[in-house]
């Protein structure tokens, strides 16, 4: 008998591609150390991770650091966007900044939505449902075209990006309006914003995105990194570490070199860290932070993702917009949420006799997947599921009615939290 895995549901095998091509770490090293792990952490959905650690570490030390994402206002809002909603949510809980971009621009842009659509639906869609989710004040929501930051910082990240890198991401052409090209440099500039001096400067901040999403980190990152003033290097010999700025001002790198006791170069100071403990090391890197900072660099850090994975659309295939059936919108009637569970695709055998004899298939069941992501919060409680359903126990008519339940109770209680929500966008400056 294969082990019971009450999380196999989320399978990793289609991941393991990102692990190995494109350089993601896997979450599970990190698990251990995270105090209250989100729902999504424990039953392993948020499977990777990049520079997780350095949130992580800020976490569990009481330093700075943010979560961030951003919704674009140009359709119903689904339980997939529950999943980052309650992640920014989880790390606000956790002592973090929290910020939530409504991409106006981008749907403007991109889908054709007019300004006013934009502000409806990123209100009615996405900001009452994060704040139902638990989104407290304190958390920065803005629309991109309402934040002079996000659109200056845009523009600069612009002068480090080129066309051909952004064209293999976004499959842009000679036919694509520069508005589509500005919209995905926003993006990048919602991702580095927290980061600014208006929040406080340089921090660890995880984007928490789908598995898909990663080509638009890694452009961020890479935009980062040629946006600030100095690159780190620790030579191969671990013996010296290199500050190079070729644009940055002469006395930036003299200060540098001064507070550091490295040696000045023309594009470079070298500083040896022969003997110096991590914490004396820790400091070179904050002495290039503070001198970038003073002399009008931003000092970025790289930001960091975590990866979840996908729901499997309720009819099996992928969920999409097009296909209502496929996804349930946290707008959705309860009635209509518990109806799209009685047809959606289980993991049961043609037979009741074999479905007795052979049980149930939870990991190929999308009813079981809304209950591992979203409608059972007790461990064991879904343990209990799974076991009757791969020991031949538990019945897909039964099973599809409880989970329909809970769904429509989710709904409905949901729902009505977004009405209280309505009452107090003023609290968020809305
Ligand atoms: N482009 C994203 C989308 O299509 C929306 C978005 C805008 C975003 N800014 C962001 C996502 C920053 C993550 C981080 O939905
Ligand atoms: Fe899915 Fe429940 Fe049927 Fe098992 S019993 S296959 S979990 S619907």
């Amino acid at each position: 008998m294969t082990t019971l895995d009450p999380w196999g549901a989320v399978k990793i095998d289609n991941y393991s591609k990102l692990f190995d091509e494109f350089g993601i770490s896997k979450f599970d090293e990190l698990l251990e150390k995270i105090k209250n792990p989100h729902r999504y952490m424990r039953r392993h959905i948020i499977f990777g991770h990049r520079s997780y650690d350095s949130v992580l570490n800020a976490m569990l030390s009481g330093k700075p650091f943010a979560a961030m994402s951003g919704f674009m206002p140009s359709g119903r809002a689904h339980l997939g966007h529950k999943m980052v909603m309650e992640e920014i949510i989880w790390h606000q809980q956790q002592g973090g900044d929290a910020f939530l971009a409504i991409a106006d621009m981008e749907a403007h842009a991109v889908r054709g939505k007019t300004w006013k659509e934009c502000r409806e639906y990123g209100i009615n869609e996405y900001i009452l449902s994060a704040i139902a989710f638990g989104l407290e004040p304190g958390a920065h929501i803005y629309f991109q075209s309402g934040s002079e930051s996000v659109k200056s910082l845009a523009f600069e990240l612009g002068i480090k990006a080129n066309l051909s890198e952004l064209s293999a991401i976004y499959g842009f052409n000679g036919e694509t309006n520069i508005a589509h090209m500005v919209s995905a440099l926003t993006q990048s500039a919602d991702i580095l914003n927290p980061q600014s001096e208006e929040f406080g400067g340089p921090k660890p901040v995880v984007i928490p995105v789908g598995a898909d999403q990663d080509p638009h980190i890694r452009l961020t990152r890479g935009l980062a990194y040629k946006t600030n003033m100095f690159r780190l290097l620790v030579e191969e010999t671990g013996k010296e570490i290199s500050v190079r700025g070729k644009a940055a001002p002469k006395e930036a790198l003299k200060e540098i070199a001064k507070r550091t006791g490295g040696t000045l170069y023309e594009e470079h100071v070298d500083i040896s860290i022969l003997g110096r403990t991590p914490a004396e090391v820790a400091e070179v890197y904050s002495i290039v932070q503070k001198v970038e900072l003073k002399y009008g660099g931003y000092a970025f850090m790289p930001p960091a993702s975590t990866y979840h994975k996908f729901m499997t659309g309720l009819q099996g295939g992928k969920m999409s917009s097009s296909a209502p059936d496929s996804y349930i919108a946290l707008t959705d009637k309860p009635e209509d949420g518990a109806k799209k569970v009685m047809r959606a695709k289980t993991g049961g055998r043609v037979t009741v006799e074999e479905q007795k004899k052979l049980g149930g298939e939870p990991d190929k069941c999308t009813v079981y997947e809304l209950l591992v992501y979203h409608l059972v919060e007790d461990d064991n409680e879904l343990m209990e599921v799974y076991k009757d359903c791969v020991g031949g126990t538990r019945a897909c008519g039964n099973c599809k009615k409880y989970t329909a339940e809970l769904m429509s109770k989710f709904l409905k209680d949901h729902q009505e939290k977004r009405e209280l929500a309505r009452e107090r966008l003023g609290e968020f400056g809305l």
